[in-house]
């Protein structure tokens, strides 16, 4: 079934359950100037939920317009796009969890053909705010649903918006996953399994959260609902990624032929750029145009980014007009405005992807400057054109390397930190930030990212380098230089080395070095760290001596543990895109780790 297909079948159903069809809003919200785009499809029937009459009754369908830019780091892998589009019902005080429930099975087995043993489904488990969803897990139960598909979690999962943090509309949700795996769907349903793809949304919004905390029940029961139709649509055509629909195929090919390169070996630079430009198109359709600020300044980035992208395949040529034609093509048959304004949505972009050319064009005349006058252009020098250009570093990179030097990343990062640190906090914060925290907890999270560190670059390479590193009471965050995702194996190898060495309980040390012993040493991190100076020189951990060996040396201020057995076990709880080329870690030591390392290996 092709998306156009299942946006049909999805409004018919609905229409033939006396459901009015109304159109999608704009991406731009219009009468709430507290969120810069249109997040959900209950977004612009927020007056209706809490009690306004509609003019089209009181069972609603449509096909909404949506922008997530909080996606936009995920954006390159097989499921993140920050434009899409979703499916949804709503009832109005109408119909509540039986019929809602019962539908949304209905509209799957029988619509789409789901065999009822592909689904697992989750409901609220119940808290101090709301019980547990009793009447939607019975209604699941009467569907044939296996009690052990049937999983229980709380407002993080199943509350929507998740968490119930925020005042407005709200309530318990319950979630329709689907099996993709190629193995035979397991018995029970293990929600943190990623074959398990959620698919459909129920929302029961029943209450008013507050400003000051409070539930206060709203004056009518309502259901809003959603499903993705780029992902359900990617599922039910078996495809691992929405890109590899005929969404998206058309606007790939178009960036094959403008680059003259091939998707397989190009996935993710295609994707952003595919992504992007559909986004752009959609934002500039309406009627926003690049800015400096709010969705003009989203849609600004979106096209320096796509166009970046299209350098990093050497496409200079501004190739970029035939991916924004493809993109109308794909959602013209949904948007025939797309068609209408063809020519005005080319022209705004074009016009932006020469005000950014203007910009790498001025940054180029600066970096030959630099380099004319000192014969180098080092990390500092390229940070000082990334901040007066808006220059990119990895533009600066590709230059020094052509003539035939290297640019000191960790420098960069290490003034781009500073920089940050002093436009956030200003100077009385700068000294807080990063290791102001010296409890055990940090200490032992601050000597366990010394071991990420050093065992990432033995099983992925000496390219691996620290960009970015943060640390909470519970895990640590580590930003790395590594362009792909990190097998299940490589995961795992990473852990156990990282575990084997807290196992043979080795001691830290520090000493005070000179900057050129340290690099002689071998020492890793950041040379430039401020924290790490000490009168000219730079304080060096190390972890393991000379009996067992040494395991990592690293530059830093610390503070660590004495010993790598304070850390008793360390587990990797999450691997991510960060951004292009940087990959994100999160880990946990102590019982968080051997929890998770437990149910890992179940
Ligand atoms: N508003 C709900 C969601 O976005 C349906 O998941």
């Amino acid at each position: 079934m092709i998306a156009n297909e299942l946006r049909k079948a999805y409004i018919d159903f609905f229409i033939e359950r006396g459901h009015a069809e109304i159109p999608s809003a704009s991406l731009v919200p219009e009468n709430d100037p507290s969120v810069l785009f249109t997040t959900a499809g209950m977004h612009p029937l927020v007056p209706f939920l809490k009690g306004e009459p509609h003019p089209s009754g009181t069972r609603l369908v449509n096909v909404q317009k949506c922008l997530r830019t909080g996606d936009i780091d995920g954006v390159g892998d097989d499921t993140h796009l920050t434009f899409f589009e979703m499916l949804g019902n709503w009832s109005l005080g109408d119909y509540f969890k039986q019929e809602a429930i019962q539908y949304s099975f209905d509209f799957l087995t029988t619509k789409l053909g789901v065999p009822t043993d592909r689904l697992a489904i989750s409901v609220f488990a119940g808290d101090a705010d709301a019980p547990f969803d009793q009447e939607s897990y019975d209604r699941w139960i009467a569907c044939g649903i296996a009690p052990e598909r049937i999983a229980k979690l709380g407002k993080e999962d199943n509350w929507w918006p998740a968490g119930g943090k925020n005042p407005g509309p709200q309530g318990p949700d319950t979630e329709m996953f689907y099996w993709t795996g190629a193995e035979p769907v397991p018995k029970t349903f293990d929600p943190s399994d990623k074959q398990w793809v959620e698919i459909w949304n129920d929302v029961f919004m029943e209450f008013d959260r507050q400003t000051d905390g409070t539930f206060a029940p709203l004056s009518q029961k309502n259901v809003d609902t959603g499903m993705g139709l780029e992902r359900t649509t990617a599922v039910l055509q078996g495809k691992t990624s929405v890109y590899d629909t005929e969404r998206f195929t058309p606007i790939i090919h178009a960036i094959e032929e403008t680059s003259q390169t091939a998707y397989v070996t190009h996935k993710r630079s295609m994707r952003i750029i595919a992504d992007h430009v559909r986004t752009s198109v959609m934002l500039v359709s309406d009627g926003v145009h690049p800015s400096n600020k709010d969705q003009g300044y989203i849609l600004r980035r979106l096209i320096r980014r796509a166009v970046r992208q299209l350098h990093q395949l050497n496409d200079r040529e501004h190739g970029i007009g035939s991916v924004v034609d493809a993109c109308i093509e794909t959602l013209e048959p949904s948007y025939p405005v797309l068609q209408q304004r063809q020519s005005e949505i080319q022209e705004v972009i074009a016009h932006e992807v020469a005000a950014f050319e203007k910009t790498l064009t001025k940054g180029l005349r600066a970096f030959d400057k630099l380099f004319a006058s000192s014969g180098y252009v080092g990390g500092e020098e390229a940070f000082t054109l990334f901040s007066t250009y808006g220059f990119p570093l990895e533009l600066t990179e590709e230059l020094v390397r052509e003539k035939g030097m290297g640019v000191d990343k960790e420098v960069f990062v290490a003034q781009f930190q500073k920089h940050q640190d002093i436009s956030r906090s200003g100077s009385e914060k700068k000294f807080a930030g990063g290791l102001a925290d010296h409890s055990d907890e940090s200490k032992k999270l601050h000597t366990a990212t010394h071991l990420l560190h050093q065992a990432l670059k033995m099983v992925l390479g000496d390219h691996v380098a620290q960009k970015g590193s943060n640390i909470t009471q519970e895990r640590l965050r580590f930003d790395f230089s590594h362009d792909a995702k990190m097998t299940d194996d490589e995961k795992r190898e990473v852990e156990k080395i990282v575990n084997e060495q807290i196992q043979k309980k080795l001691p830290v040390s520090f000493k005070v070095l000179s900057v050129d012993e340290a690099k002689k040493k071998n020492a890793i991190g950041l040379f430039e760290d401020t924290y790490a100076h000490i009168g000219g020189k730079v304080k060096v951990y190390t972890i393991g001596d000379a009996k067992r060996g040494v395991f990592s040396r690293e530059i830093c201020g610390g503070p660590h543990v004495e010993n790598t057995g304070d850390l008793q076990a360390f587990a990797l709880t999450k691997e991510e895109a960060s951004s292009a080329g940087i990959r994100r870690i999160k880990a946990v030591v102590g019982d968080s780790a051997r929890k998770a390392l437990s149910i890992k290996n179940r």
